[in-house]
């Protein structure tokens, strides 16, 4: 069998596309391999959305063409997908000549075809950025989904809301939200696998809707509504959403509907209203602290994270300060905090008053410990807490793995200590808990995850 190795860079739907792309080669005859080296075929599923990623595809693609230069394997064929892909194009193949395929994010369904015409030698530069007209979503083939607890669903794509320091409009296009038929078929194969999780996934997720052709209108709420009709189905995620899109309905539904777990990822960049205007966000500070009041009135324990961005262009001492305090105001579960990347192409890249890279360092370091502090405090406020927790995993030093309602990591040790019975198989032991939502004591905390035992006399459950 050939092999394939597939590497991923950036957001989750990014992981996403990776499984669907491995889904589609596994048909044409390839197996996933770790090692790159051993490879037949590389896949690079690229990011563009700071300097650092976009860097690290280039030296990864010069790591491999090191790699059968100086071993003298055969040259494998190389594939860039993905957002730099998609940004690049053709200039991937003028400055690492050795790449034979170039994909975009919406047009991967084209690479099968793409990779035998390299095969017959056809074409020397294959390049397919289309935005084609059937979806790619009605092009996959979801009987190859692998078996999974938590799974994502991309149920949306693309942005129009033009944030001045963002190459996501321009990479992945305007926003498209998928079939309400395209979604059930996908979540039905999901169940099939196991899935007792879905995590619904889109860089505007909240900004999903949909008109059915006999007039039927369905927002992002009444979809949350019809998957948690699904028995099989135990928790509802969603991320990224945007303060813009965020409106009553998906708000009470965090009330209404059990399975939707007390998690909203709402990236507010900046704490500064003059930052906002700049950064063309479309809200102000107040705009979101209204919408977390809201969130918490109808789910008072609901855990707000959410993205920041330091040193945009003009960013004033006073502006980092406001963000401070507005992170103190929240007290955020958890975040990402990134330094300003100028981006080619985008709006704010063409401001000229950037921030000094170490005051950026500076200030995203101060950012990242105020952050790190409400962290620690928000896990250790479920010391001794009984919360249910949807195990998923066992992990390398063979403890169990699962998370909580607030998307807390939650390990649990205490496994052996349970009386099971000596016939019981480390498979039928494993079927206990895995791919089931469990009642678990909190008896440690950390920044970056819990430790739990469980309640439940679990040989009954
Ligand atoms: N520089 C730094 N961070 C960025 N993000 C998007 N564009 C940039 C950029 N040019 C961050 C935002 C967004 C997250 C996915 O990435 O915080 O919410
Ligand atoms: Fe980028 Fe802004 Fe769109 Fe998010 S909302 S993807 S940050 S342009």
């Amino acid at each position: 069998m050939k092999k394939l190795y597939i590497k991923t860079y950036g957001c989750q739907m990014n992981f996403y596309d990776s499984n669907k792309i491995s889904d589609l080669l596994k048909k044409t005859g390839y197996a996933l391999t770790e090692n790159s080296n051993e490879a037949d075929l590389v896949v690079l599923n690229t990011c563009h959305i700071r300097d650092k990623a976009v860097e690290k595809t280039y030296s990864d693609l010069g790591r491999i063409k090191k790699n059968f230069e100086n071993t003298q394997n055969k040259k494998p064929i190389i594939a860039v997908a993905g957002c730099v892909a998609q940004a690049q194009g053709q200039e991937i193949m003028r400055r690492s000549p050795w790449v034979d395929i170039v994909v975009g994010p919406q047009s991967y369904t084209a690479l099968p075809q793409l990779i035998s015409q390299v095969k017959k030698l056809e074409k020397k530069e294959l390049v397919n950025l289309d935005f084609p007209t059937i979806p790619k979503f009605d092009l996959l083939d979801h009987n190859l989904i692998e078996k999974k607890v938590s799974a994502f669903l991309t149920i949306q794509e693309g942005c129009d809301k033009f944030c001045s320091f963002c190459v996501v409009p321009y990479t992945r296009g305007p926003e498209f939200s998928r079939s309400i038929e395209s979604i059930l078929d996908e979540l039905k194969h999901l169940i099939d696998k196991g899935a007792k999780e879905v995590i619904l996934l889109g860089q505007n997720v909240n900004a999903w809707r949909y008109e059915c052709p006999n007039g039927k209108k369905w927002s992002f709420a009444n979809l949350i509504e019809k998957i948690a009709e699904f028995d099989q189905i135990l928790s509802i995620r969603y991320t990224t959403s945007h303060p813009l899109d965020m409106d009553m309905d998906l708000l009470k539904s965090h009330k209404n509907v059990e399975k939707l777990m007390p998690y909203l990822h709402l990236p507010v960049q900046s704490g500064s209203n003059n930052i906002l205007k700049k950064m063309n966000r479309k809200h102000t500070v107040n705009d979101y602290i209204k919408i977390i009041d809201k969130a918490r009135k109808y789910r008072p324990d609901i855990a707000i994270s959410s993205d920041f961005i330091v040193g945009f262009p003009g960013e004033t001492e006073k502006d980092h300060k406001a963000t401070l305090k507005l992170i103190d105001e929240i007290k955020f579960s958890s975040s990402y905090s990134f330094k300003y990347s100028s981006r080619p192409g985008t709006p704010s890249a063409a401001l000229f008053d950037q921030v000094d890279e170490s005051l950026k360092k500076e200030r995203l370091s101060e950012i990242q410990s105020l952050l790190k502090k409400h962290q620690i405090k928000f896990n250790e406020n479920k010391l001794n807490c009984n919360l249910k927790v949807l195990i998923s995993e066992k992990n390398s030093k063979n403890q169990l793995v699962g998370k909580s309602p607030y998307n807390q990591t939650v390990i649990i040790n205490e496994r052996d200590k349970l009386k099971i019975e000596k016939s019981c198989s480390i498979k039928q032991k494993d079927k206990l808990f895995i791919g089931k939502m469990k009642n678990v004591n909190i008896i440690n905390a950390y920044q970056n995850s819990l430790e739990g035992v469980f309640l439940d006399n679990f040989l009954e459950s």
